[in-house]
């Protein structure tokens, strides 16, 4: 029995289309349309997509995931807020805003039940424009491999003995073809006697030139609530984040532009031009979204704490990290 309302297949497109709540979800060849008492909206299927397939692998993440300017959803960590015009100071103002709250293991089965049926054969929405085929179209099979793919999470860090391995070719995990420049030599190791399996190191840029995925954080380190979340970006995220919490973010290569707007109105508040070496910390009160012209490398260092939210909600903590 689904917590969800879902169609038999159209005639005509081959899509089924989906309710929950108040909000009804369909897509045709090229567009997805979301219906909520007071309003519609229509996203291109590729961007919808591209969207929905973060917000499904990150569990609703961190905070706010913008979909575009009007559609998306607030993790409230246990319950998740779905939204349209939420965030939006025009749709606010109009009156036309509106959302539901549900159990997020609810709403997630509707997220992945739309991904799997909206997404087709040959469609990668983890991946670049360039390495993927098109998102368009009638019905045509599905690409349940792709769209099933873990988020890569190490226990300690990577290439630790038992824990996640290093990537080679021989695991499947070839070099990207816009990091076709980046050494592959490993660390050595020279550990005191005794400590040999105690000592680990990997090549970070190793690691990320052999990344198959843009805009898709893994895990590659863990100490207590600190998780450094490396990623490689090309083209956009498809998501503008709104932080509950600091982020930092360092560039470990190539260039990255970022969009910073205000996490509730929307309203400009930053252009950000980070280019390699380059280091910033996101604000908690802001959303964002990332544009990289060429294959780049991203840091994304987050604190886990499930406590910072609610601290800086109260004023108890405060929205950036330092005050010049
Ligand atoms: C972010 O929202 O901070 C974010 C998400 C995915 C990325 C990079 C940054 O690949
Ligand atoms: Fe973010």
């Amino acid at each position: 029995m689904h917590k969800f309302e879902m169609s038999e297949p159209d005639n005509y497109y081959g899509y089924r289309s989906f309710a929950k709540g108040a909000f009804e979800f369909s897509r045709d060849e090229y567009f997805v349309h979301i219906r909520w008492p007071k309003g519609t909206h229509v996203m291109q299927a590729d961007a919808f997509l591209r969207a929905l397939q973060r917000d499904v692998a990150w569990n609703f993440f961190y905070g706010t995931v913008n979909f575009d300017a009007v559609f998306g959803t607030m993790n409230h960590y246990g319950t998740v807020d779905m939204f349209a015009g939420r965030y939006n100071d025009a749709y606010r103002k109009a009156g036309v805003d509106y959302q539901e709250t549900y159990d997020g293991g609810e709403l997630m089965a509707l997220f992945k039940a739309m991904l799997h049926d909206w997404t087709n054969r040959g469609y990668d929405p983890f991946a670049a424009p360039g390495e993927t085929g098109q998102a368009y179209g009638r019905k045509n099979g599905d690409n349940e491999a792709a769209i099933t793919r873990q988020r890569i999470m190490a226990q300690r860090m990577v290439g630790c003995p038992g824990d996640t391995p290093i990537r080679t070719d021989a695991n499947g995990y070839p070099m990207n073809r816009q990091f076709a420049d980046v050494p592959q030599d490993q660390p050595v190791i020279k550990a005191e006697p005794g400590f040999e399996g105690e000592v680990c190191a990997f090549n970070l840029f190793a690691y990320l030139s052999r990344s198959d995925v843009t805009w898709n954080p893994s895990v590659c380190s863990v100490v207590k609530e600190s998780l450094y979340c490396p990623t490689s970006e090309e083209f956009v995220l498809p998501v503008e984040h709104g932080n509950d919490r600091v982020e930092w973010f360092l560039q470990m290569s190539d260039e990255i532009t970022w969009v910073v707007k205000d996490k509730i109105t929307g309203a400009p508040r930053a252009t950000v031009v980070m280019k390699a070496g380059d280091i910033a910390a996101m604000p908690a009160d802001i959303r964002h979204t990332g544009y990289s012209a060429k294959r780049s490398m991203l840091l994304v260092w987050e604190n886990n704490s499930s406590t910072i939210p609610d601290l800086i909600q109260q004023g108890k903590a405060p929205v950036t990290p330092v005050r010049f």
